[in-house]
């Protein structure tokens, strides 16, 4: 097989190219008469379409590669909004036309190669690129509360029964965030309602405090992780505009954080709950307070009196916030 066809092959061109003004009829001896002396091929990716990534925002299905009709000369750079595609450039002058049938000239702006089997990329077929929306930080209760019931930023939400957005006073002074729904907050749509949601009601009390008047409790994860592992980075990523939105929209005094990850997903920190827990942190202009999670604590009884330890600084904390006034 000839240099040039080997070169077509490579790049899967080369039972679609063919020398403009030929016939298409015997694509074999077209391919044989015209193909370039060799091909460069750039593969350019650009973000898919609105519609694939509404369906599939993770992990994105590309474009198919598609062949350009007409390529200017000097383009070495492609524009940044056009689909993926491959644009094929002759390094030098076709050989020999042998074909019976002469093509048109060349002139200075065309080039001489166009796809026989795909249809053109025009102008009006091109997906502009947007910027990913993430208006979240302007979004009101409703809107948000739509918005994480719909969410299908990443992959949770393939095997979600139920968003977890949130339960408690909309304006209430103490958040409590902890990492992600369990089962049973998959199947009823609200945090920490098995046995460790049990003990934190009983831990909010002893500080009269109540997830129906003076909490709100969220996690930093809205949807259950398949078989209770750890939320991956990307999902923290995406979820969290939504935690940062129900922060602002609550302006809460004091945020407790529950547990490892609900400690370092707020605290962007890989250090240990140890060496967090007994100092005050921030986390979007708020103190913030690490103890241990409740469900820890259901297996680990002796540390529950750090957890009440814990909890005694997050309340001396909203108070010289100017808390319970
Ligand atoms: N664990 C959490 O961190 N959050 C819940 O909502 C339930 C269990």
């Amino acid at each position: 097989m000839p240099l040039d066809e080997i070169a077509l092959e490579e790049f899967g061109l080369a039972p679609r190219w063919v020398r403009k003004g030929l016939t298409v009829a015997a694509p074999e001896a077209a391919a044989v008469d015209v193909a370039p002396a060799s091909v460069v091929a750039e593969v350019v990716a650009a973000p898919a379409a609105p519609a694939a990534r509404a369906a599939a925002p993770v992990e994105r299905e590309m474009p198919r590669a598609r062949v350009e009709e007409r390529v200017p000369a000097q383009q070495e750079t492609p524009p940044p909004v056009q689909p993926e595609r491959v644009v094929a450039k002759p390094l030098q002058q076709p050989v020999q036309q042998t074909a019976s049938e002469e093509p048109p000239p060349f002139t200075e702006d065309d080039f001489a190669w166009f796809d026989s089997v795909a249809e053109p990329v025009l102008p009006h077929d091109i997906e502009p690129v947007r910027a990913p929306r993430d208006d979240t930080a302007t979004l009101d209760w409703d809107a948000l509360a739509e918005r994480v019931a719909n969410c299908t930023r990443c992959r949770l939400c393939e095997k979600r029964t139920n968003t977890v957005f949130g339960v408690g006073d909309r304006e209430a002074d103490w958040m409590l965030i902890g990492e992600a729904p369990g089962e049973n907050e998959d199947r009823q749509g609200e945090p920490f309602v098995g046995q460790a949601g049990k003990l934190l009601d009983n831990m909010l009390r002893s500080l009269t405090l109540s997830r129906t008047q003076n909490v709100y409790i969220a996690n930093v994860i809205k949807c259950r992780p398949p078989g209770n592992r750890n939320p991956e980075p990307d999902e923290v990523d995406r979820c969290e505009p939504y935690l940062q939105r129900q922060v602002a929209l609550v302006k809460p005094k004091i945020i407790v954080a529950m547990g490892r990850f609900a400690a370092q997903s707020l605290l962007k920190t890989g250090d240990s709950i140890a060496s967090l827990r007994s100092r005050v942190h921030q986390y979007e202009g708020v103190p913030v307070i690490v103890t241990y999670h409740p469900a820890y604590l259901l297996r680990s009884l002796q540390d529950k009196s750090k957890a009440w330890s814990d909890l005694c600084l997050a309340r001396d904390t909203w108070r010289s916030a100017g808390g319970g006034q």
